[in-house]
């Protein structure tokens, strides 16, 4: 089977197909019935990233699209991941689950999952742990399925890769994920082109859940789908982490989106953490000026009508950093001390924030 391609990066390689075989003896443990279903799964970190770095080897030299991003997270968290294009979201993601390909590679910091070091395993050892414990559900599902199989073959094969081996079982199962993200089961005998495109991205949800993971990594699910169908998509993902206790890390354009549905937010601009904290504390009174540049740019769905601003200007180019703050270029607030050395990440009330202006707070680097 020929490898999915995902949503335009070459480097990246996303786990839109079932995993080759793996290891014998993995057994599923719902046995076809709803018993994997209920209650969360884990309890405490689900997943620790320290200081990860991946590079990409380019003609014009080396870029650092993820640059030393550090951060937790919890069993049955939902983390949102902000930032304009290019800023390194999908590099850190398929950083996260070992997807990355040259010219992009990791290049130093950690990845530990379920207490496991994910960083050099080798793909057999990657293979048992993908789609039973940690799933990947990527922008456009029509790129993820495969368009010559029907969406229940291919729950088939995902499943019979982990060993699960009795009809009646992959049966049960792959009708029970259908049913969950609202999709009638007699689409199991559907090809990828009969489904609209919200069904598609359903039935890619559906295939993250077969082994009810403790992890699943999003990157934009829904921002090929009308704003009905993503609400509606969001709300059913929201209930089923909840029903099912699995973590979420999930990268979007859209804050409207996170506001309403994650723990945590990062705001990444130019491969780093701008900011971190938990959602509420980011949109009611964000710390750094990234952050409320990009609150500015949405408009707000309760408030008062207010003019969207914007950010003047883009991202640099991760070749040709500015000196100091990568964000002084375009920042309202820029002074002095921002372009004479690249700011740290200070922690202000449990909010982790790199600008000079908290300066005064605790270092986190
Ligand atoms: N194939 C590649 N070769 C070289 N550099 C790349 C490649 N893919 C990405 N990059 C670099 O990595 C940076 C981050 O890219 P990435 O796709 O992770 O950003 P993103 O935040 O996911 O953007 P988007 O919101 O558009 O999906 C880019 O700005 C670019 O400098
Ligand atoms: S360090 Fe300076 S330039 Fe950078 S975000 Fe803070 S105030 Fe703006
Ligand atoms: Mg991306």
């Amino acid at each position: 089977m020929s490898r999915p391609k995902n949503s335009g990066i070459t480097g990246l390689q996303p786990a839109g197909a079932p995993a080759a075989p793996i290891a014998p003896g993995v057994t599923w443990p719902s046995a076809g019935g709803t018993g994997a279903l209920s209650g969360p799964v884990l309890t405490g970190t689900v997943l620790e990233v320290r200081d990860l770095c991946v590079q990409y080897a380019t003609d014009a030299g080396t870029v650092t699209a993820v640059d030393r991003v550090s951060f937790d997270l919890d069993a049955g968290e939902f983390l949102g991941i902000v930032g304009e294009s290019g800023c390194g979201k999908s590099t850190l993601l398929f950083g996260i689950a070992q997807l990355l390909s040259p010219p992009a590679a990791i290049t130093g910091g950690s990845v530990s999952f379920k207490g496991a070091s994910l960083v050099g395993m080798t793909d057999k050892q990657l293979a048992v742990l993908r789609w039973k414990d940690m799933s990947v559900v990527m922008q456009s599902a029509m790129n993820a399925l495969n368009p010559v199989k029907s969406i229940g073959a291919q729950f088939k094969d995902a499943m019979r890769a982990h060993g699960v081996r009795s009809s009646a079982q992959i049966a049960g199962r792959s009708a029970e994920v259908l049913r969950m993200v609202g999709i009638d089961p007699e689409h199991l005998k559907s090809y990828p082109h009969q489904l609209s495109g919200g069904m598609r991205q359903r039935s890619m949800i559906a295939m993250a859940l077969l082994f009810t993971p403790d992890l699943v990594i999003m990157d934009e699910p829904t921002s090929a789908l009308d704003v009905v169908a993503q609400r509606s998509l969001m709300v059913q993902v929201k209930e089923l982490q909840e029903q099912l206790g699995f973590a979420v890390i999930f990268v979007t354009h859209d804050m409207s989106l996170v506001s309403h549905f994650s723990d945590r937010l990062m705001v990444m601009y130019a491969g780093q953490v701008a900011e971190l904290g938990a959602t509420r504390q980011v949109f009611d009174s964000p710390l750094h000026p990234y952050s409320a540049g990009l609150l500015d740019a949405f408009p707000s769905i309760r408030g008062p009508r207010v003019p969207l601003t914007g950010i003047p200007g883009r991202p640099p180019d991760l070749a040709r950093l500015p000196d100091g703050c990568r964000f002084a270029p375009r920042c309202p607030k820029v002074m002095a001390a921002c372009t004479a050395r690249p700011p740290d990440l200070y922690q202000v009330d449990g909010v982790l924030v790199r600008c000079v202006l908290h300066s005064g707070a605790v270092s986190d680097d």
